[in-house]
């Protein structure tokens, strides 16, 4: 039978977000990640069904891409399917070509795992290796040590708290407790946790949101900041150590971060978290 693509209907993103969270294994090549969905959640469900495509095969579900900005589909599929001939070259079909619905003509980017055989087609087709950025990862088999901030969780009442750090980390970002109570009406918001960091003197410095796949699967932190007026004091090392004991707690094998390499200050901060590099990764990209 043919391979489909399509955006989810009514109740289709809880399948996509229940087939990530399957799809999620140690050791498994840096892939988009259930918690991604989540934190796309913000936006509400609407526009994270509008963002989402799935491809199928028989009924089954064989890929899940997010269109996470305009032109950048991240996108993984089932771990059996990775170089299964047909799908790859129907996903390369559908990425090049805009009539597919998938990506808008011109300037364009994918994201897809390293040994996914979608990264041999689009480079026959004029695609080009862009930015690196390092995953790192931290084995959660041994307790993590105490960061030292006093952290929060994070919850309805607080989710302000949580929102000023993010807006005070992140320049551009217009984070609100409104997008944060719409993230939590997303299907893998019960497998996230919210922290906040608070130094000696009360204040919110550092805020961190983690989402685990489920019991002995890698969880993810996204996103991790630090205010701009409290940055180089260790908080960001604190609150990357808090981030890597609640996944622990929600039973995740290990706590996965992928960030630009460009972004130095992160890529040293998860490390000085215990964080270890995993090799570089980089998107295909298209050019205008
Ligand atoms: C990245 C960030 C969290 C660092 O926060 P911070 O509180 O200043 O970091 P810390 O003081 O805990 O420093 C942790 C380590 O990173 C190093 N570091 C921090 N900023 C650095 C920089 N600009 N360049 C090089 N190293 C840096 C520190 O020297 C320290 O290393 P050490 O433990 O070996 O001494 C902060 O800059 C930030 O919020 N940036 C914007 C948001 C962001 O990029 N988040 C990560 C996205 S994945």
């Amino acid at each position: 039978m043919a391979i489909t693509v399509e955006k989810p209907g009514p109740g289709g993103l809880n399948e996509a977000v229940e087939a990530l969270r399957e799809w999620q294994s140690e050791g498994a090549a840096w892939q988009i990640h259930p918690g991604d969905l989540g934190w796309f959640w913000r936006s509400g469900a609407e526009a994270t069904a509008a963002a989402v495509r799935i491809w199928r095969r028989d009924g089954r579900i064989l890929a899940v891409g997010l269109l996470d900005g305009a032109d950048l589909l991240r996108v993984t599929t089932a771990p059996d399917v990775r170089r299964d001939e047909e799908l790859a070259r129907r996903m390369a079909e559908d990425v090049i070509e805009p009539e597919r619905g998938v990506l808008p003509p011109g300037e364009a980017a994918v994201e897809a795992p390293m040994d996914a055989l979608l990264q041999e087609l689009l480079p026959r087709h004029g695609w080009h290796a862009g930015e690196p950025w390092t995953p790192l990862s931290l084995d959660l088999a041994e307790p993590v040590k105490a960061p030292d901030l006093r952290i929060e969780t994070i919850g309805p009442d607080n989710c302000h708290v949580w929102a000023d750090v993010m807006r005070g980390a992140f320049d551009g970002s217009t984070f609100t407790p409104d997008k944060w109570r719409t993230m939590a009406t997303g299907a893998p918001y019960a497998d996230s946790r919210y922290l906040v960091g608070y130094d000696e003197r009360g204040d919110a410095v550092a805020a961190v949101a983690v989402w685990s796949a489920g019991v002995g699967k890698p969880g993810i932190l996204e996103p991790m900041g630090v205010h701009r007026d409290h940055r180089g004091h260790g908080h960001g090392r604190a609150i990357t150590l808090a981030a890597a004991a609640a996944l622990r707690e929600l039973g995740s094998s290990s706590a996965g971060v992928n960030t630009p390499s460009s972004n130095v200050a992160a890529v040293a901060t998860y490390e000085s978290g215990g964080f270890r590099r995993l090799p570089e990764v980089r998107d295909l990209a298209r050019d205008a």
